[in-house]
C-alpha cells in the first residue's frame, strides 16, 4: 500500500500526521463535489506553507460497491486522484469475517453488487434477498416494480444448505423484504429458513453483522436520510415483537465503531511509510465521525455542510475540537496547527 500510494504522490511525507475525511456532507454532497474539496485534498498532496505532502484516506459509511470503483469515481468527481488503498468504506473491516465462514452460507443484505464485494473479501458462498425470494415466491407475497422482468435464480437449496449467518453489508433498499428474510432467518433453527424455532422466546439462531450504524446521511435534500441504523431500528422493533427479545449485533461495523477506526488506523500507517502518530478526522455527523474520534484519540473536526447545523446541541461524547464552514477551511486548520 505505501509503494502504491508514493507513486501517486507529489512529493514526499515525512508527516506522522495524517488526515481521515468523511465522505458524505464533507467531500461529497447529492452526488457532486463540495466547492472547496478539491482544493483541500490539493494541499495535501503538497501544495501547501509546510512544502510536504500530509497522507489522507477517505472513512465513510458508504458502501454497496468496491474500493477501487469508489476511488475510480472519486477521482473524477474531485479532479484529484485517489487510489483504492486511500478508501475506507463501511463494509471494508468486515473481509477479516471472511476466514470463519469458508464454505459456509452467508446472507449478504445490500444493493446487488455487494455479493461481488463480498466476494471478492473472500466469502466463498454468498446470497442475496433477491436470489432467496427467488427461493419460493412464497417467502415475500408481494411484487415490485420490475419483478416480471427479473429472471433471477437461487444459486442454493436453502431447505437444505443453511444460513450461517447474515451480513448487512450497505444500506437496504427494500426494507420489508429484508426484514422478512432477516427474521425467518434469525428464528429459523441453525440457520435454515425452511424451520423454526418449536416456541417463543426465539433466540438468534445465526450472528448478524451490520456495516453503519448511522441513523441519518445527508445528500442534496434539506433534511437528513434515513440510513442503515434507521433500518435497523425497525427490524429491531419486528423481531422483538416476533421472537420477545431484542436483537443482537454481533459486531458492529462503520464508523464510530473501533473495528472501523482500528481498520482505519494500519491503512493511515501504510499510507504514511511510517506510524501515524496524530489524525485529524474531518466529519459532518457528530454521532458517528466526531464521536469515533474522540473514542479513538483522533482530533474531531466538524463541518457545517452536511448533516450537523448551528445549534444543534453537542455533548462530551460528540464535541468536536474545532467546528469549521467545510473541508476547505478544515485542512487550513490543520495545516496551521502543523505548521
Ligand atoms: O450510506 C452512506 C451514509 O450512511 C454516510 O456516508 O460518507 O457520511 O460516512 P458518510
Ligand atoms: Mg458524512
Amino acid at each position: 500500500a505505501l509503494r502504491r500510494y508514493s507513486s501517486i504522490s507529489t512529493c514526499p511525507t515525512t508527516s506522522t500526521a495524517a488526515l481521515a475525511f468523511d465522505m458524505d456532507g464533507v467531500l461529497i454532497r447529492g452526488g457532486r463535489a463540495i466547492p472547496s474539496a478539491h482544493r483541500a485534498l490539493q494541499k495535501l498532496k503538497g501544495d501547501n506553507p509546510l512544502n510536504r505532502e500530509i497522507p489522507f484516506i477517505i472513512l465513510t459509511n458508504s458502501g454497496g460497491e468496491s474500493e477501487a470503483s469508489k476511488a475510480h469515481k472519486l477521482t473524477q468527481k474531485l479532479g484529484i486522484e485517489i487510489h483504492p488503498s486511500q478508501i475506507v468504506l463501511s463494509h471494508s473491516p468486515m473481509r477479516h469475517l471472511a476466514p470463519q465462514y469458508k464454505n459456509k452460507l452467508v446472507h449478504v443484505v445490500g444493493p446487488d453488487e455487494c455479493k461481488n464485494v463480498a466476494q471478492s473479501y473472500g466469502f466463498s458462498d454468498v446470497v442475496t434477498s433477491k436470489e432467496m425470494k427467488a427461493f419460493d415466491k412464497s417467502m415475500w407475497p408481494y411484487r415490485s416494480v420490475g419483478d416480471e422482468v427479473d429472471d433471477t435464480q437461487c444459486p442454493y437449496d436453502l431447505s437444505q444448505t443453511p444460513i450461517s449467518a447474515t451480513l448487512i453489508f450497505h444500506d437496504p433498499i427494500d426494507w420489508g423484504l429484508d426484514i422478512q428474510l432477516i427474521t425467518d432467518t434469525l428464528a429459523s433453527q441453525s440457520g435454515l429458513i425452511t424451520t423454526r424455532q418449536p416456541s417463543r422466546p426465539y433466540s438468534q439462531s445465526t450472528p448478524l453483522y451490520s456495516s453503519n450504524a448511522d441513523f441519518q446521511w445527508s445528500n442534496e435534500w434539506p433534511w437528513p436520510r434515513y440510513g442503515q441504523g434507521a433500518f435497523v431500528t425497525a427490524l429491531n422493533a419486528v423481531w422483538k415483537r416476533l421472537s420477545g427479545n431484542p436483537l443482537v449485533i454481533e459486531k458492529q461495523f462503520g464508523k464510530p465503531s473501533s473495528p472501523t477506526y482500528e481498520f482505519a488506523e494500519k491503512m493511515l500507517s501504510a499510507a504514511a511509510g511510517v506510524e501515524v502518530k496524530k489524525v485529524y478526522m474531518v466529519g459532518d455527523n457528530p454521532d458517528s465521525d466526531i464521536a469515533g474520534a474522540n473514542l479513538h484519540g483522533w482530533v474531531g473536526i466538524l463541518v457545517k455542510s452536511g448533516v450537523y447545523r448551528d445549534g444543534m446541541p453537542l455533548t462530551k461524547k460528540n464535541k468536536p475540537q474545532v467546528i469549521v464552514q467545510d473541508v476547505g477551511e478544515a485542512v487550513d486548520w490543520v495545516l496551521r496547527q502543523e505548521g
